[in-house]
């Protein structure tokens, strides 16, 4: 297939540019394509919210801009900051328009929730589904144009860059181009050539390299993964945030359900097995303190205790309101028998959001040529060592839009041929005998991530994990190299790479900062410095 624009990702970020890139050249073909059917994101999970300041009286776009300072630790980028928080109101107004709902008040103004880390009151939500709404009011406009072409069941392998060329390519090679890329079509096992003029990847999270994750099974760092691969930059990849709030559920691996951060917003209370408000040990913000400070009192508190998750208290809370904001989270909660007017919530922290990633300028340009990224797979310079609550929707927005507003000029002066590109090469390649091969390594990898690299970290667990990975890295190349091209072999191999690059990140940071917590060096460097890898 050949297009004009190829989008990677139909969650908030690949829809977002997509529909914009198709109204601005009706003439253009825009391609989106997915790894799932078309709304299994981490953007349809969203619950809590989006943060934009909406109600000037109360709000501030520099309180806006303090407060992610602040939870960013040091770590971001000022200029970026000021970009998302600033432009975001338009962004927001944007998808209104487009047809995304968010709660009101019955005075009707904006019922603005509030999460960890926020001075104001200022998170658009739908009750406790705002992604799933966003979503819904996404794909129904990309329906409406005529111009945009959307598959599902596409796994992409592999950016074309010069490399599949016949050159040498390093970090130091100049002038490295995407001109599309290598698709594993799921419906006939056969691998395409996507060419593109223009690529926008936008392949969400990473937190399946976790055991526990609030991720869907996408979530594997493709993107991140495909770049590594293409010789690009990524930067910060140290920085998983951990939700504090996971819901509990004995046994279970995988996608936990979330319980948002907005329900500690509303009232409810951190409690560990005695019964203690702990968070008032922890932090003055108690339990609205952001996430990395609330995460790690609860793994404190577990580690203490000898327990596998602690409790959210919600009983206080007025229960027609709760069912009123959170009603997703009240049912769910009842068809596991816990009554929130009676019981407590068990809850753990899971791994959640990826604050780095592919390295990319304002205008979303990543360090390969007619490559943009953006969304949670992109590392902007917003989250520095930790996100804000509710940012990063707001922020899949505002750089879908700058990476339309760039990729739209850079089309125009762009010629559309391209060198032929090779096929993809099977040589040598059989069906895999043994999926247990796969589904092994997995297990293991996502058990060295959560023991070794999870919320609080040390040097040997560090060197620990980069060993163990090392090793698994080896046997699962082996196995590439000899089977037929598979997604559960891809997104091994990505989330490898990718578990590879946080703990790489991690062992070099030898400094406490944000996400990163190592008992080696507790407290802070003097130096401020990015990760690139
Ligand atoms: P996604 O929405 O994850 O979309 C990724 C897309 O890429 C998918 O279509 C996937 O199929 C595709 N893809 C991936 N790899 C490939 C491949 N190899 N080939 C083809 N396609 C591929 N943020 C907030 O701001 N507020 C919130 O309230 C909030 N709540 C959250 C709650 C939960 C449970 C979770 C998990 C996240 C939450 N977040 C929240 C974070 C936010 O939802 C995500 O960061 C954001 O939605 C990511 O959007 P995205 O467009 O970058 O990627
Ligand atoms: C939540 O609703 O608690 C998640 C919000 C976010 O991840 O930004």
């Amino acid at each position: 297939m050949q297009t004009d624009f190829l989008v990677i990702g139909s969650g908030i970020a690949g829809l977002t540019y997509a529909i914009k890139v198709a109204e601005a050249c009706p003439d253009k073909k825009v391609l989106v394509v997915t790894k799932s059917t078309t709304d299994e994101t981490n953007t349809k999970y969203a619950q809590g919210g989006i943060a934009v300041v909406h109600d000037p009286e109360n709000d501030s776009f520099s309180k806006h801009i303090e407060d992610t300072l602040i939870a960013g630790d040091g770590l971001c980028n000022e200029e970026i900051v000021n970009i998302v928080v600033k432009e975001g109101p338009q962004r927001v107004n944007e998808i209104i328009e487009w047809g995304a709902r968010f709660d009101k008040e019955q005075d009707g103004d904006y019922s603005l929730g509030k999460e960890g880390g926020h001075s104001e009151h200022r998170i658009l939500h739908h009750k406790d589904v705002t992604g799933a709404e966003m979503e819904r009011a996404l794909l129904e406009t990309i329906r409406r144009s005529k111009n945009i072409q959307l598959v599902n069941h596409y796994f992409i392998v592999d950016i074309i860059t010069q490399h599949h060329l016949g050159f040498l390519i390093t970090k130091a090679t100049p002038d490295v181009q995407c001109y599309g890329v290598y698709a594993l079509n799921l419906q006939t096992n056969q691998i395409e050539i996507l060419q593109s003029t223009v690529t926008l990847l936008a392949t969400g999270g990473n937190g399946q390299v976790y055991r526990t994750t609030t991720n869907p099974s996408i979530a594997s760092g493709d993107g991140v993964a495909m770049v590594y691969r293409a010789k690009g930059r990524i930067e910060n990849m140290e920085f998983i945030q951990f939700h504090p709030t996971a819901l509990y559920q004995a046994g279970q691996k995988g996608q936990a359900f979330l319980i948002t951060e907005a329900v500690r917003g509303d009232g409810g209370i951190l409690r560990n097995h005695k019964g203690e408000a702990f968070m008032e040990r922890y932090d003055e913000r108690k339990d609205l303190a952001p996430r990395d400070i609330v995460a790690r009192a609860i793994d404190s508190e577990m580690k203490i205790n000898g327990t596998e998750h602690v409790w959210l208290d919600c009983r206080h809370m007025d229960l027609k309101k709760f069912i009123h904001h959170f009603p997703n989270i009240y049912e769910k909660c009842k068809s596991l028998g816990i009554d929130v007017a009676q019981h407590m919530i068990p809850v753990a922290p899971a791994a959640h959001y990826s604050c780095g990633g592919i390295k990319t300028d304002e205008w979303g340009r990543t360090s390969i040529k007619h490559l943009y990224a953006a969304g949670e797979c992109a590392s902007t310079g917003l989250h520095g060592a930790n996100r804000l609550a509710s940012n990063s929707l707001l922020e899949a927005m505002v750089f879908a839009h700058r990476s339309y507003m760039d990729a739209t000029e850079k089309i125009k002066l762009t010629d559309a041929a391209q060198p032929p590109l090779p096929a993809w090469n099977t040589r040598g390649t059989s069906h895999p005998k043994e999926m247990i091969l796969i589904t092994q390594s997995l297990k293991e990898l996502q058990q060295v991530m959560s023991d070794y690299v999870g919320i609080v970290r040390n040097d040997i667990r560090l060197q620990r994990a980069l060993r163990r990975l090392d090793l698994l890295w080896e046997e699962t190349e082996e196995l590439y190299r000899s089977t037929i091209i598979s997604p559960q072999i891809m997104e091994l191999r990505n989330m490898i790479t990718v578990g590879y690059l946080i703990t790489k990140a991690a062992a070099f940071r030898k400094e406490s900062r944000g996400l990163h917590y190592n008992t080696d060096y507790p407290g802070k460097s003097e130096l401020l410095q990015n990760i690139v890898l």
